[in-house]
């Protein structure tokens, strides 16, 4: 047995003895970054330095990052789907390329000093060539020198071979994937390669060539630098290192699985449907405790992260009905998950009592009108044996007014409810239910899905300046309300900045006029904006507000609105108006910024206090 502990251990050593830097997890929500719900690969939150600024941990990074994709949210449930995962990563930064990555990939995989895995039931695939870049014969060629046969590496194509941008635009590149054999028999026929058999095969790294920058417009332009961005699934990998064939046997699962057996007093392996709904409860309370978990205090809710954590409780809410659960449990499942991480991530402790608040009232409210939603969707289903349209065809379309009646009614989101058609039979009018929907409220969760399909923010010059905004409009607040005003969340998009803080009150008309002027005055005097790197312990000597400081590894950058040899202190007549850890980036020059307005304040949860800010 291996363990994840052990693993995650072992990947690190491995590239800290490759000369990398360990990097901290980032957290599971972006920041600065309005595109994405998520952050969904480890090479996330280095988007920056992937396009060239330098990083000030050097050029050769590793990382084990908490991800979390909705877009598998349907697979969870089979023996390897996700929404919660850990990956394990190794950057170069215009340093190594293909050669040492590839090398290195499987020095870690078959090196009896190190995972000792078979290499004869390792095979891989490398791009085949189109018209934005050309065929990897390079990366085929390593695989051939390391030994690899010819009948494992499979030349795919971009839907299989190439990774990124992570949205709309950013860095991409092809890529070279590592599968594990996993059919049937002890190992793989000559004929049978990630490309023809792919159930067969379990992807568990992936190695991408991060040599391009995707524009809004389409190109694929080369990039400053040539990176390497790699994500090795830990889930996944456990699977192999154990020999097992389902992902929740691992000790990051196990806990979890066991105690739904408990409370259900039914075995994980009773049947098929018992397998599925412990599947579905584990993981998805696994994602909705990792993301509450997170410093910002995601809550359940009707928007953005908040929908998403509310969906996962309400489906596992109902999985446990499934399979004889009527009481709350959510919470005791939370706990399990805890316990697994608590000694991974301190976040997770810190965050534990509200985390079992939050998940209670949310289930509470549910279980609250889950009965007679079901009763009501019973009804309908009745009604659909006897329902046929004018030329005699039976209706099995539940219309959007009938699913917006059991969001409404009964809160029971879309989602829920086209899983309780399919397995009916039925189909959902998933465009009335939208119209009606938005309708409705002006929030939409269409909104939260299509940012989450989205993708990363571009640097554009808007966002840019949005982001130094958000800096001078934190040091304002804290001059005017105090040193307990601090940053609990920032999100930026090109019409408007979003700032979450700490605060007990509604701000008075005439804070935030005093605020608004201080933004101003700074924006007015045209500070330089500048940054250094340096250890955590200096940026704070030097008066840097550094409010995430557990999440950057030994040297962070701080970015200083005025002259970085001062003291910070927002007031008219300051040599220096703020300083702050971050990762940039941020216009040269405070002038360019034009005039600051507050739109709105407002409460987002009890103690914090939201602003809404434009430029002009
Ligand atoms: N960014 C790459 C992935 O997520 C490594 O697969």
């Amino acid at each position: 047995m291996i363990t994840s502990v052990e693993l995650r251990q072992k990947y690190l050593d491995f590239f800290v003895s490759k000369k990398h830097k360990i990097i901290p997890s980032a957290s599971l929500i972006p920041e600065n970054d309005p595109t994405v719900l998520f952050t969904t690969a480890g090479m996330h939150p280095l988007v920056p330095y992937l396009l060239g600024e330098p990083h000030p941990e050097g050029d050769r990074l590793t990382s084990v990052q908490k991800c979390v994709r909705t877009n598998d949210i349907d697979d969870v449930g089979d023996n390897r789907h996700n929404t919660f995962f850990e990956m394990l990563g190794n950057w170069s930064l215009g340093d190594y390329f293909k050669k040492e990555s590839i090398e290195w990939s499987w020095e870690f995989l078959t090196s009896p000093a190190w995972l000792n895995l078979d290499p004869k039931k390792i095979a891989v695939t490398v791009f085949a060539g189109d018209n934005d870049a050309p065929r990897d014969d390079e990366s085929a060629q390593i695989w051939d020198e390391l030994g690899v046969p010819e009948n494992r590496i499979a030349c795919l194509s971009k839907t299989e071979t190439w990774w990124g941008p992570a949205g709309q635009t950013g860095p991409c590149g092809p890529d070279t994937e590592i599968f594990w054999w996993q059919g049937e028999g002890e190992y793989p026929s000559a004929k049978s390669s990630p490309g023809t058999d792919p159930d067969s095969w379990l992807e568990i790294w992936n190695n991408v060539f991060m040599q391009y920058d995707k524009t809004a417009s389409g190109k694929y332009v080369p990039l400053k630098q040539k990176n390497v961005d790699t994500g090795m699934g830990l889930e996944r990998t456990l699977v192999v290192l154990n020999s097992f064939s389902d992902v929740f046997q691992i000790d990051t699962f196990w806990p979890i699985i066991q105690k739904i057996q408990a409370i259900s007093g039914r075995e994980y392996i009773e049947s098929a449907n018992t397998v599925r709904s412990m599947r579905i409860i584990a993981d998805h309370l696994r994602t909705a405790t990792m993301i509450m978990a997170d410093n910002i205090g995601i809550a359940p809710g009707n928007v953005d992260q908040g929908y998403i954590v509310r969906r996962l409780i309400r489906r596992a809410v109902r999985h446990g009905r499934l399979i004889g659960i009527n009481e709350n449990f959510c919470s005791q499942i939370a706990e399990a998950v805890i316990g697994i991480y608590k000694n991974i991530y301190s976040e997770v402790l810190r965050s534990h009592e509200f985390i079992a608040d939050e998940i209670a009232k949310e289930e509470s409210k549910f279980r609250n009108t889950i009965e007679q939603g079901l009763k009501e969707f019973e009804k309908l289903l009745a009604g659909f044996q006897i329902a046929f349209d004018k030329t005699g065809e039976r209706i099995t379309e539940i219309s959007g007014k009938q699913a917006f009646k059991l969001y409404e009614s009964y809160g029971f989101p879309l989602e829920m409810t086209l899983e309780l058609a399919t397995e009916n039979g039925l189909t959902v009018e998933v465009e009335g239910f939208e119209h009606a929907f938005k309708a409705h409220q002006d929030l939409s969760r269409t909104g939260a899905e299509q940012k989450f399909k989205g993708g990363l923010a571009d640097q554009g010059e808007m966002s840019v300046k949005y982001h130094t905004a958000t800096h001078l409009l934190h040091a304002a607040l804290r001059a005017v309300l105090g040193e307990h005003a601090e940053q609990r969340g920032s999100n930026i998009t090109a019409e408007r900045l979003r700032f979450d803080f700490s605060h007990p009150e509604k701000m008075t008309e005439e804070q935030k006029e005093r605020v608004e002027d201080l933004v101003n005055y700074a924006i007015q005097r045209d500070y330089p904006v500048t940054f250094a790197e340096m250890t955590v312990a200096e940026a704070k000597e030097g008066g840097a507000m550094g409010l995430f400081e557990d999440k950057y590894g030994a040297k962070v950058k701080v970015y200083t609105a005025g002259d970085p040899n001062e003291m910070p202190s927002a007031h008219e007549n300051t040599l220096t108006f703020s300083k702050e850890i971050c990762g940039g980036p941020h216009v040269a020059n405070t002038g360019v910024l034009g005039k600051f307005k507050i739109i709105k304040e407002e409460a987002v949860s009890a103690g914090v206090r939201r602003i809404k800010a434009s430029l002009s």
